[in-house]
């Protein structure tokens, strides 16, 4: 026997003896299914499908629990210890390599297999309900449609003017050759030649309430829906990008973390949008030829061609030396005269994603979700409790709001309605104008 395999199986087996929890622990397919998504086990692995990983219904018939122990814990370590079947495994996913998982117990990774084990069989295909965050996206812009309204109106100022120009040529020509211009209808008003005879008959008075409506209503409807206050805010602004990626598929279905992609959302100030080399992470591989009669997806190979990457070249020179950006739109975009930092909503606030940027694990195009405006910031400080009580961050707020409740002094302003305390931002600066502007 091979004498690495040896060490491992020895501490292995004092690993089984001195944890009883291996063996006996009451198995948890609940507390698996938790561990299951909280490690995003599913950003590569499907129950019934070969994503990254292969699909993993029925795993624990072909390995043994040891095995999987060995294999979720350290796979690496696993393999290198010589196991025959984990290093077939590595081969047969053209050396994908799956993550290290040193921060779960054995007694955790049976729990996940006890998940897989009796997790259930998908229903057959059932009406597929989408939530399409999108639909209502499509309002480019506003702002270009006042600018579309000024044309309007600056277009019908001139349609008169020509055809007031146009009446005194009449006139002239008129006076000076009578017979060929018949005398119009000296008593028909001016408007009445623009309209049709039924209209044009009618009581002036009647009229011009019919045309007051007819134009105003409509106004009136328009202008309360793309309100004034909307013009320059990019609420729902939702352009196409250079390559159809999806967070739907990806963030939703796929489950892939937000920050494996945004890496830098909790160290500093930007969310950083992902180079193309972390896509290829799995893209290197999922290739989708399937899905396209044994050709590359269109859109994957649009990442390739990005790269210079050759699928079909020799290894080590799949990269040319010609890569080329792809150029995502910009979608949020605050004015520079205001700061705005992630890793303090993120890791001091704690606020999570969807709190201001919606589902956009159910967006298959992102849209801007919040306006951004300086009101919704201050709203937010203003409403938002935060946990003073166990974060380095606020000691001298929580310092002094103790002390102000102990003596009985302003301590209202520490509580919510409900009579339970609530401390906001807004209390520790977070609507002074220098903490968002330079
Ligand atoms: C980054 C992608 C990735 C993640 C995340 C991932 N895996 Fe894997 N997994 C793989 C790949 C790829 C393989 C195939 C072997 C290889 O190439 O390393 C694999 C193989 C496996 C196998 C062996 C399956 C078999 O058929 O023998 C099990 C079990 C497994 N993974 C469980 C898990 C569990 C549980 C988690 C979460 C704690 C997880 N994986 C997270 C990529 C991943
Ligand atoms: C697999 C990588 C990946 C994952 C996972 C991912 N994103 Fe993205 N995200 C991108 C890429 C690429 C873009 C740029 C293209 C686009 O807008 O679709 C982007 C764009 C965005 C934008 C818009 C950026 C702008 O231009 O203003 C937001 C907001 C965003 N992601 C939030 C999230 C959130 C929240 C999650 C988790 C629920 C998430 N993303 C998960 C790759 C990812
Ligand atoms: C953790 C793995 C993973 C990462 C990282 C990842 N993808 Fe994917 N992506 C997948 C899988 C798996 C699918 C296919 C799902 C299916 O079976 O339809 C997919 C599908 C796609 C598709 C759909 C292709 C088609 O023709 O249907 C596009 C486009 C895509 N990914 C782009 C990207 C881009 C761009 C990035 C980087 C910002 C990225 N992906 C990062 C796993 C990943
Ligand atoms: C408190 C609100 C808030 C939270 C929480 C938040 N964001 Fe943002 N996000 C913003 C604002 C505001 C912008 C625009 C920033 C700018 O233009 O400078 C933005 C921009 C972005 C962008 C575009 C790139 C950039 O950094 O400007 C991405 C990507 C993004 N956010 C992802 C995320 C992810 C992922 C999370 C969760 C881990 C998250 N955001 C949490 C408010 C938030
Ligand atoms: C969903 C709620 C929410 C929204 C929206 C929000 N914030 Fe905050 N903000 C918080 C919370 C909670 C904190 C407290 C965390 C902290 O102190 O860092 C905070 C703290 C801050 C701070 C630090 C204040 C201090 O204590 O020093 C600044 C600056 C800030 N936000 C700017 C902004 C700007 C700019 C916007 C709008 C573009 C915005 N925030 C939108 C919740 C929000
Ligand atoms: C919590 C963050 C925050 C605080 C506090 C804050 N602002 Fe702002 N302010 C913003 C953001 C974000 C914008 C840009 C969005 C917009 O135009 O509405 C902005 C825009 C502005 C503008 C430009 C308005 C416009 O329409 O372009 C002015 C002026 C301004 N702020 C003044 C102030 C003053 C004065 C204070 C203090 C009383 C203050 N702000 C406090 C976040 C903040």
């Amino acid at each position: 026997m091979n004498i690495n395999r040896f060490k491992f199986w020895a501490v292995a087996a004092l690993f089984a003896f001195s944890s009883p929890t291996f063996a006996e622990e009451a198995r948890s397919a609940e507390e698996g299914k938790k561990l299951y998504e909280a490690n995003n086990c599913g950003s590569c692995h499907a129950l019934d499908k070969k994503l990254v990983g292969p699909a993993l219904r029925g795993v624990h018939e072909r390995r043994s629990e040891e095995w999987l122990v060995s294999w979720v814990r350290n796979n690496k370590k696993f393999r290198e210890s010589g196991d025959p079947d984990a290093n077939k495994l590595y081969q047969e996913y053209g050396g994908a390599a799956m993550n290290i998982f040193e921060n779960l117990t054995p007694a955790q990774v049976l729990n996940i297999v006890e998940y897989i084990k009796t997790a259930p069989a998908p229903a057959a295909a059932g009406p597929k309900v989408a939530v399409d965050a999108t639909a209502d996206a499509d309002k480019s812009d506003p702002s270009t449609k006042y600018i579309l309204l000024i044309l309007v109106a600056v277009f019908s100022i001139v349609l008169v003017v020509l055809a007031r120009v146009k009446t005194t040529l009449r006139k002239i020509a008129a006076e000076k050759s009578p017979e060929d211009y018949p005398t119009v209808d000296a008593n028909r008003k001016f408007y009445q030649r623009f309209l049709p005879k039924s209209l044009a008959n009618m009581n002036p008075v009647v009229l011009s309430i019919f045309i007051t409506l007819a134009i105003g209503l409509p106004a009136a409807w328009y202008g309360y829906k793309f309100s004034i206050t909307e013009v320059g805010v990019q609420k729902g602004y939702a352009p196409k990008q250079p390559i159809a990626f999806s967070h739907k598929l990806h963030a939703g279905e796929l489950n892939i973390d937000c920050k494996y992609c945004h890496s830098t959302v909790e160290e500093s100030k930007s969310a950083s949008i992902p180079a193309l080399n972390t896509c290829m992470n799995c893209h290197k591989g999922v290739q989708l030829t399937d899905k396209y009669n044994g050709e590359i997806s269109p859109e994957i190979k649009k990442i390739y061609a990005a790269l210079d990457y050759d699928p079909e070249a020799l290894p080590g020179k799949e990269f040319g030396s010609n890569p080329k950006p792809i150029r995502w739109v910009r979608i949020h975009n605050l004015p520079d005269h205001a700061y705005f930092n992630h890793s303090q909503h993120v890791v001091v606030g704690k606020l999570q994603c969807g709190s201001c940027h919606g589902p956009i694990e159910k967006m298959e195009v992102v849209q801007q979700w919040s306006t951004l405006q300086m009101g919704w910031c201050i709203d937010c400080h203003r409403n938002t409790g935060i946990d003073v009580a166990n974060n380095n961050y606020y000691a001298a707020l929580h310092t002094k709001a103790k002390k102000d409740v102990k003596d009985n002094e302003n301590h209202s302003k520490y509580f919510g309605p409900d009579g339970n305390v609530k401390i906001t931002p807004a209390m520790n600066g977070g609507i002074e104008c220098a903490k968002c502007h330079y």
